[in-house]
Formats: C-alpha cells, structure tokens, sequence
C-alpha cells in the first residue's frame, strides 16, 4: 500500500484538483484506491458527485467503522469523505493523548494499492495526523511567484517535521500546476525549479490551465469523465504514470 499526501500550505494550488483526477486515473488502471479528505470544505465528495451520511469525523470520532464511513465513488475508487464537522474533531483533539497518531491508528488494516489524502491548507493538527500517516509526499505548487517562493516553505517545514514524527519525512514529488505554455514566466518556474540540485528527479510532468478541469467538477465528474480529450486529462495521465513507476 502506497500512501501518498497531497500538500502544500498554500492554498488553491490544485490539491483537491490532483487528488481527484490522479486518483481516478489510478483507479482506471485497476488500482484500488482510498482518497481522504480531510478539509472542511468537503469538495472531494462534491467533485465526485457522491452523497454520504458518515464522514471522516465519525471515524475519528470512533463512533463508525471505517467500512461505514467510505462510500465507494466508482470503480476501484473509495472516498473518505469530510465537511464541516471536521473542523469540530480538530479542535478536540488538541486535547487527545496522541493526537498525531489518531488517523493513523484508525486507519490500521485497511487495503489498498493507493491512499491519497487531500490536505487542507495550513499546518493544524489534521494535516499532522496526514503527514503522520503518509508515506509519502505530492506538492502540487502553481507557478506563480508567492507559490513558487512557498515551495522552499514547505521544505523546510517537512524537514522539521522529520524529528516530531521520527520519520523520513521529504518532498517526494513536486507538480507544477496552472502551468501556461504561452507565458513565459511560468515555464522559467518550472524549469527553475528542474536546475535547483535539492529537487533533482523530483518534478513530475506539469498540469496546465486548462478549464475542463474546474468545469468537470461543477457537474461532479473528474476529468477523464467529463472531457477526455482535453488538457488535464493528458497532464493527469502523465502525471499517473510518473506516479505508478514509483515516487
Ligand atoms: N490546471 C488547472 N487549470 C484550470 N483550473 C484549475 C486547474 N487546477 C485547479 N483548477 C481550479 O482552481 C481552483 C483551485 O483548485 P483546487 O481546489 O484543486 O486547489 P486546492 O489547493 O485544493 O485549494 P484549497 O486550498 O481551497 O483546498 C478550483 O476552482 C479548480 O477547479
Ligand atoms: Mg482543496
């Protein structure tokens, strides 16, 4: 089981974007997958089209068993869904023994290929328990210069996060996202980022603009089901078969 956190403490960099779309890829090529959403604002289950009576706060909770709490999306797909209520487990468990552990003890004994949680932006106690949790790390960054400046951000905050967690917690993967061939500047983040030494090997292949990909989401569909032959769908197949050939 490869359980991979999409991250960055920016927000509106493509996380959600990502998660849905290099999930269902995912799923399409017969992996079994769990996506997690751990932001309030619930738009994993939205962008899915899915309704849900029990959520990630029920699980956290303890009131359901995980097997309750997902409802299957589609093929191969499973999601973890969350809304509002999350945000009332956060600020109890503040006050829990292990708090950082609490998803990841839940979590115990599940089977999948694939485990992708969608972070909220930030740092509270829920993207702690996500990156507690996860194995590995997929930074979705826009190029942008406040988000390409956040990047180093986040770097440093994973790396000092390695000892709280005792763990080799690093950047696995950067995806450089609202990549726009016809401005130049965005194409120098991108390569700017491929010439740093620290991020050798670590840029995936990058997601343009491409409207279908918000578009998709307004009729609950991710992209390969919506608009197949656009942009975002090749870039999230690119990005799937990076993902698949191990990060
Ligand atoms: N490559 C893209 N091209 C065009 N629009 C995009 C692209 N990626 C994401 N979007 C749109 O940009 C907005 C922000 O994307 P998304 O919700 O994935 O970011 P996020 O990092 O999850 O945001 P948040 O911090 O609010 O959780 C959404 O409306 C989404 O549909
Ligand atoms: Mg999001």
């Amino acid at each position: 089981m490869e359980t991979i956190a999409i991250y960055n403490q920016k927000g509106g960099t493509g996380k959600t974007t990502t998660t849905i779309n290099l999930g269902h890829a995912l799923a399409l090529t017969g992996k079994k997958v769990l996506i997690i959403d751990i932001d309030d604002q619930g738009n994993d289950a939205e962008c899915l089209g899915v309704k849900f009576s029990k959520s990630i706060y029920h699980l956290l909770k303890d009131i359901a068993p995980f097997e309750e709490c997902i409802v299957n999306a589609r093929k191969n797909l499973d999601l973890l869904p969350s809304d509002e209520t999350i945000s009332q487990v956060a600020l109890e468990m503040v006050g829990w023994r292990n708090r950082e552990n609490a998803l990841k003890k839940r979590l115990e004994g599940i089977n999948y290929d694939y485990v992708l949680i969608d972070c909220q932006t930030g740092l509270g106690i829920l993207n702690e328990n996500a990156l507690n949790f996860c194995q590995k790390l997929l930074v979705p960054v826009s190029m942008e210069y406040l988000s390409v400046k956040g990047l180093f951000k986040v770097d440093k905050l994973i790396y000092d996060l390695r000892e709280d967690f005792q763990k080799d917690l690093m950047i696995n993967l950067i995806v450089p996202t609202f990549v726009d061939e016809r401005v130049k500047r965005t194409k120098e983040y991108v390569e700017f980022f491929e010439s740093i030494d620290h991020f050798q090997g670590m840029i995936s292949p990058y997601i343009r603009i491409d409207t279908k990909l918000s578009e998709s989401f307004a009729h609950g569909k991710t992209i390969f089901e919506y608009a197949l032959n656009s942009r975002g769908a090749y870039d999230y197949i690119q990005l799937c078969k990076r993902v698949l050939e191990g990060i």
